[in-house]
């Protein structure tokens, strides 16, 4: 089965608008031809202006997180219809630094995800193991618990269209990146999770990423891997060679 491959940049807590803005200026051209889908996670203050400029591009615009209530007294917060009114297509869920610093729990996750499929966002559901974990050897069992959390009460037809993202938290912006056989491995988990829940037809159409530490030198390899569908890139989604030289490799 073959499946589109998706590059997804996190901006994280960098960029204001104006530098936003120029680092998209440069991308459009970079990346036009492109064969894999190009997303660009960026903070809440830059989506309006993204959002512009990438009208009528192939670059589409993702938010980092989202609130799970349709509206309401949540101070701080951000809700579907506020990102869908500026014409963002994703969102991440879940990534290990809300996780870690920001009480984001497989609970929370779960409601995210099911929210934003029911408002039409592409979710980027995160998973993955801390370095604790890997070295006790509990990997496939944690990432496994985080994925059917994640999915719980999502329809067989709306999974296939969630995008999962692995990153190991001891590989993210460490320079450390996982070996390709590592990463496929616990991607190739995730798939199996995934045809446990809804079957091999949604196992084989879902689409993994791989996050941590990807850059420019070793995209091509990770990419190259059989359950490896992408990646979620953060420090080297900050330039635009580097962001280029990896959606090419994709
Ligand atoms: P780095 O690419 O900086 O390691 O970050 C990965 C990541 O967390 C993307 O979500």
């Amino acid at each position: 089965m073959s499946r589109k491959k998706i590059i997804a940049g996190n901006w994280k807590m960098n960029k204001t608008p104006q530098e936003a803005d120029a680092l998209i200026g440069a991308l459009i051209p970079a990346v036009a031809d492109a064969d894999a889908d190009v997303v660009v996670c960026v903070p809440y203050t830059a989506l309006a202006g993204v959002t512009a400029l990438t009208k009528n591009t192939n670059i589409a615009v993702g938010a980092q997180n989202m609130h799970f209530e349709e509206k309401g007294a949540f101070t701080g917060e951000i809700s579907a219809d506020m990102l869908l009114a500026l014409g963002v297509k994703y969102v991440i869920i879940g990534h290990s630094e809300r996780r870690q610093y920001f009480g984001e729990t497989d609970a929370s996750v779960n409601k995210k995800t099911l929210f934003a499929l029911d408002k039409g966002l592409i979710p980027i559901v995160c998973c993955g193991e801390s370095l604790e974990q890997r070295e006790l050897g509990v990997t496939n069992e944690h990432v496994r618990l985080q994925v059917k959390a994640a999915f719980q009460g999502i329809t067989a037809e709306r999974a296939a269209g969630v995008v999962v993202a692995y990153e190991p938290i001891w590989a993210i912006g460490t320079g450390k990146t996982a070996t390709a056989a590592q990463a496929n491995e616990v991607c190739a988990v995730i798939r199996g999770v995934i045809g446990e829940l809804y079957g091999a037809a949604t196992a084989g159409a879902v689409r993994i990423q791989y996050g941590g530490s990807m850059n420019a030198a070793n995209a091509e390899e990770l990419l190259a891997q059989s359950d490896i569908d992408g990646g979620l890139i953060g420090g080297a989604s900050l330039k635009a060679e580097d962001f280029t030289a990896i959606v090419k490799a994709g």
